[in-house]
């Protein structure tokens, strides 16, 4: 008798009454809104990630407070009375108890999110990792000045890393001579021929000359001359013009381009980098440069935030 009363709360459910159970809230749904565009903005953009880590935070937060406030309402334990030593025994501290409802709440809320855990962290490891650790890339030598006229359109193929088997590190650039900028610098222009659609390998529209091979500090560099209108991609249709902007067909932003150095009379290639749009030409081409993006990847423009979904 002495034990019922003192646990009120195990003497109700044992008697048959409905157990307690936590009243309906919408906080769940939102944090698993929240973390479904923590992961879709992950692969999307980054503002999108933002916007979902916040509403998952705020909505966990509510979660949490929501099915911690009966644990938090209920009143502190009362002290233990003192009675004379001498008339009876000290009575044992009162040990908190909380309902079984709570604990199977928690137990699930914390086995919810081990499994939850345990499927995301992989999956997040795998689709983060690769934007922080970054891609190294090698100067290119690319020979003496000489081998590139002015004017004049050269084809360079290269090995873009020189302990990576040639399949896999063979590139080819674009690179033409535009002579002197009124600075007195020499300029460059030194596009990819990786289509931005899907990658596939555009070609020069125009005449091919018989390549050279030149030996380099970067290995044999092979040396075309060509005279195109413009570059042509095979797989889809996409085309470009002589300065590498996309004039029809699906690709989404210009050519890549690479950045290039002048070092003791021979033309050095640097890293690559995207660009959306190029405005005027040669010398005086004026365009922005990004960061290297991948093809199909929009770098400007309110598209940027919806790759990979293309309009
Ligand atoms: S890969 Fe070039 S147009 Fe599709």
């Amino acid at each position: 008798m002495a034990d019922q009363l003192e646990r009120p709360d195990e003497g109700v459910e044992h008697g048959g009454a409905p157990p307690h159970l936590p009243s309906p809230t919408i906080w769940p749904f939102g944090f698993a809104l929240g973390v479904a565009l923590v992961l879709v903005g992950l692969i999307v953009s980054w503002p999108v990630a933002a916007i979902g880590a916040v509403i998952a935070v705020v909505f966990g937060f509510l979660w949490i407070r929501e099915a911690t406030r009966e644990v938090r309402a209920a009143p502190p334990p009362e002290p233990p009375q003192k009675r004379p030593v001498v008339e009876e025994p000290e009575e044992e501290e009162e040990i908190p108890r909380y309902p079984r409802s709570v604990f199977l709440e928690g137990a699930t809320l914390g086995i919810g999110a081990l499994i939850g855990g345990v499927v995301t962290v992989p999956a997040l490891g795998f689709a983060v990792l690769p934007a922080f650790v970054g891609q190294e890339y090698e100067d290119i030598d690319l020979g003496p000045l000489e081998n590139f006229p002015a004017g004049q359109f050269v084809i360079a193929k290269f090995r873009s890393k020189q302990d990576e088997p040639e399949d896999v590190s063979r590139r080819t650039a674009y690179i033409r001579n535009n002579g002197m900028t009124q600075k007195g610098e020499p300029s460059f222009t030194i596009i990819s021929n990786r289509c931005v659609h899907l990658g596939c390998p555009v070609q020069p529209q125009g005449l091919v000359e018989e390549a050279k091979k030149v030996d380099t500090e970067s290995g044999t560099v092979e040396l075309a001359r060509t005279d195109p209108s413009g570059f042509s991609c095979p797989c889809h249709g996409g085309a470009y013009n002589i300065e590498g902007d996309r004039t029809q067909g699906p690709p989404v932003r210009a050519l890549d381009r690479y950045a290039y150095s002048i070092r003791e009379g021979r033309l050095v290639l640097g890293e690559p980098y995207s660009v959306g749009k190029v405005e005027g030409s040669g010398k005086d081409a004026k365009m922005k440069a990004y960061d290297i993006a991948d093809p199909g990847q929009h770098v400007d423009g309110p598209e940027q935030f919806f790759y990979p979904y293309v309009p």
